[in-house]
C-alpha cells in the first residue's frame, strides 16, 4: 500500500505505532520499524542528555529502517527545554521529529534546521488546520476513544477524521480506535493516509510492561477506560481501576492541581506497569477491550498488513 505518508517516511505500511511514554524506547521502536511499520522514540524517557544520545545510537544500531524521535510538547513531560531536545536531534541528523501537546509553532525553525520531516499530533479540528496552515507536513489527529490524551472535545474518530481529512491539505494520520486490518482499512476510507495504533502494541512481547499488566488488557472490556484529569484541562483516556477513580472523585470535588499532581506521577505509572502493581494510572484506549492476545510486533503487523489486504479485497468486489 503506497500513500503520501508511506511515501514521505519511506516506510513499507501506512501504520504507526503510536509513541508511548515508558515503553517507546529504543528496542521497541526498532522492532516496529524492522517490521515495516512506523515508530517514534519518546525523547522525554531520557532526560539526561547522555542517555539520550546513548538510546539514539542504540536504535540507529538495531534498525536500519525509517524511525522518528517523538518531542513532547505538554508542560512538564520533558525536563529538558524542548529548543535543546530540538539541537540534540538535529545534531544527530534524526530525519522525522513528531511532536504533541502544544502548537509546535515557537519552535519551529528549530525543528526544520536539519530539514527533517515535521508530524504534528493533535486532537482537534481547528488545531488540524491553524498546523496545516503552518506548513507542517504531516498532521495527525486522534478521537475520543484514545489511549492518552484524546482532548477536550469528544469527538469520536468516525466523526473527527473525515471532516479534518477534508479540511487540510498535509497527509493525516488518523488515531484513535485502530487495532487491525479493519479499521486500518477504515481509516485509509475516511481520508487519512496512514494509522496510528497504539493501545493494540501494549500487548506485544516487545513491550516492557509486566505480563500481569498484559494479562489485565486483555481481560478488560469495552467499557472498561475512563477519561480523567478533565478538571485540570488535560484529559487522559486511562483503564479503569481504583486509582484512576479515586481522581476522578477528587476532581469531582474540586481538587486542586497540587492536590492531583501526586496521584498522576507518569514515573509512578511506569513503576507500576514494569512490576505489575495496580497503585497508578495506566493510559490507554476504549480499543484495550478488543486486544484478546499478545503477539510478537513482527507477527502483529504482518496480522494487520494481511487481513487488511484482505478487506481490500472484499471491497473491492462490492
Ligand atoms: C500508554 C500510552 C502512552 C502514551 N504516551 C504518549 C506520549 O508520550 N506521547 C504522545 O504523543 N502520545 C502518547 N500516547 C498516545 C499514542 O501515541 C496514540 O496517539 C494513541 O494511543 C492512539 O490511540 P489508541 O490508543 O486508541 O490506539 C500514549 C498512549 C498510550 C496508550
Amino acid at each position: 500500500m503506497k500513500t503520501r505518508i508511506t511515501e514521505m517516511l519511506g516506510v513499507k505500511h501506512p501504520l504507526q505505532v503510536g509513541t508511548m511514554m515508558h515503553l517507546s524506547n529504543a528496542d521497541f521502536v526498532a522492532a516496529c520499524a524492522n517490521a515495516g511499520a512506523f515508530a517514534c522514540m519518546a525523547s522525554a524517557m531520557f532526560p539526561d542528555e547522555a542517555t539520550l544520545r546513548n538510546e539514539l545510537a542504540r536504535l540507529k544500531d538495531l534498525t536500519d529502517k525509517p524511525f522518528g524521535v517523538n518531542v513532547s510538547l505538554f508542560p512538564g513531560h520533558d525536563a529538558r527545554s524542548v529548543d535543546v531536545t530540538l539541537d540534540i536531534l538535529a545534531e544527530l541528523g534524526v530525519k522525522i521529529i513528531e511532536t504533541a501537546g502544544r502548537s509546535p509553532q515557537p519552535h519551529l525553525e528549530k525543528i526544520r534546521q536539519n530539514g527533517a520531516t515535521h508530524i504534528h499530533k493533535c486532537a482537534r479540528l481547528r488545531d488540524a488546520i491553524k498546523v496545516d496552515s503552518l506548513g507542517v507536513d504531516i498532521i495527525s489527529v486522534v478521537g475520543a476513544e484514545c489511549g492518552g490524551h484524546p482532548g477536550m472535545e469528544d469527538i469520536s474518530t468516525l466523526v473527527l477524521i473525515p471532516e479534518v481529512a477534508a479540511s487540510i491539505k498535509a497527509p493525516l494520520f488518523a488515531g484513535g480506535g485502530f487495532c487491525d486490518g479493519k479499521t486500518l482499512m477504515a481509516g485509509l476510507a475516511m481520508g487519512a493516509e496512514g494509522v496510528i495504533m497504539g493501545s493494540r502494541f501494549l500487548n506485544t512481547d516487545e513491550c516492557r510492561i509486566h505480563a500481569s499488566t498484559k494479562e489485565r488488557f486483555i481481560k478488560a472490556g469495552l467499557t472498561d477506560t475512563m477519561v480523567i484529569q478533565r478538571s485540570i484541562h488535560s484529559p487522559v483516556r486511562v483503564l479503569t481501576n481504583e486509582w484512576a477513580m479515586s481522581i476522578k472523585t477528587m476532581e469531582e470535588r474540586g481538587a486542586t492541581l497540587e492536590e492531583l499532581l501526586p496521584k498522576l506521577s507518569g514515573q509512578r505509572s511506569a513503576d507500576s506497569w514494569m512490576t505489575g502493581g495496580d497503585d497508578a494510572i495506566f493510559p490507554c484506549g476504549q480499543v484495550i477491550g478488543r486486544v484478546k492476545e499478545t503477539l510478537s510486533i513482527k507477527s502483529l503487523v504482518d496480522k494487520i498488513m494481511s487481513e487488511a489486504t484482505e478487506v481490500q479485497k472484499r471491497l473491492a468486489a462490492i
